[in-house]
């Protein structure tokens, strides 16, 4: 048993879809997270920098009382690949788990990827891939434009903007024939019903930052170091940018009855 919180990171607030998943499945425990609001967004920087921010992160969150990191953000997984930026406790990011449930769910062996430029160039998707199943055929779409129509707010299943521009990334995934897709970008699932739409009910989605937030569970469970199960969990806030952003934009990512209390900090 471990008091500690589970500390969650991601360049903005998309890692939110990591932290409520938590709170759903461990609703013990308490997590601290980091949103790099003041430098969102991480997917079009380069290799350096965003490998700069994300130990820059990581050290804002070993100030608290952590017993495991979770690097709610495709872009810090994807360049991370297998390495773990911190060695005295357990960490996962959110490729691996995406990627483990994928491939137990495909049917045709046919899996889509959408991410942010950077993610889709590391290619740590269809590496993890190809590491479980040689036989996959996927097909991976940089979406530029999704993480800013999100952080804009664009995220209503009628609005036509991020319609339009989501139709164009899926086309060629829908036309390969994926019947699971992974939205490898912890934004996305914001927009979850405009990417069903397109890609059609037969098709799996797979929530990266869920699936991050489930494997968090395996691990913490099978090194014993969940928490007491009499508390309830509490959430607390950190982001670099203001405090009224994170109020105005998380309502996006988290129903009101989960903020815990926000703070801005300096990284
Ligand atoms: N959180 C990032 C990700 O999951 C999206 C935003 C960004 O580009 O930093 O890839």
């Amino acid at each position: 048993m471990n008091q500690n919180a589970i500390g969650v990171f991601d360049s903005g607030l998309g890692g939110l879809t990591a932290v409520k998943e938590l709170n759903r499945i461990l609703p013990n425990e308490n997590i601290i997270f980091f949103g790099d609001t003041a430098r969102v967004p991480y997917g079009t920087r380069s290799r350096e920098t965003i490998l700069r921010y994300t130990s820059e992160d990581v050290a804002f969150l070993k100030q608290h009382p952590v017993k495991m990191i979770i690097a709610a953000c495709g872009t810090v997984s994807s360049i991370l690949g297998t390495d773990s930026p911190v060695q005295d406790m357990p960490f996962t990011g959110v490729v691996y788990p995406a990627v483990r449930t994928a491939c137990s769910i495909t049917k045709n062996n046919k899996i889509g990827i959408i991410g942010t430029p950077a993610t889709i160039k590391s290619g740590s998707y269809e590496r993890a891939i190809y590491k479980i199943n040689p036989e996959i055929a996927v097909t991976a779409m940089a979406c530029p434009l999704l993480v800013h129509l999100v952080e804009y707010g664009y995220t209503n299943r009628e609005n036509q903007i991020t319609r339009l521009a989501a139709e164009e990334y899926l086309t060629p995934i829908r036309n390969a024939g994926a019947d699971t897709l992974i939205m490898g970008c912890t934004h996305y699932p914001i927009i979850r019903d405009i990417i069903a739409d397109i890609m059609g009910s037969h098709v799996n989605l797979i929530s990266a930052g869920e699936e991050a937030a489930k494997y968090a569970k395996k691990c913490l469970t099978e090194q014993d170091l969940l928490t007491d199960s009499l508390q309830t969990g509490h959430n607390i806030y950190y982001v670099s940018d203001s405090v009224a952003s994170f109020r105005e934009n998380a309502k996006h990512f988290l129903e009101d009855a989960a903020y815990g209390q926000v703070f801005s900090s300096r990284i």
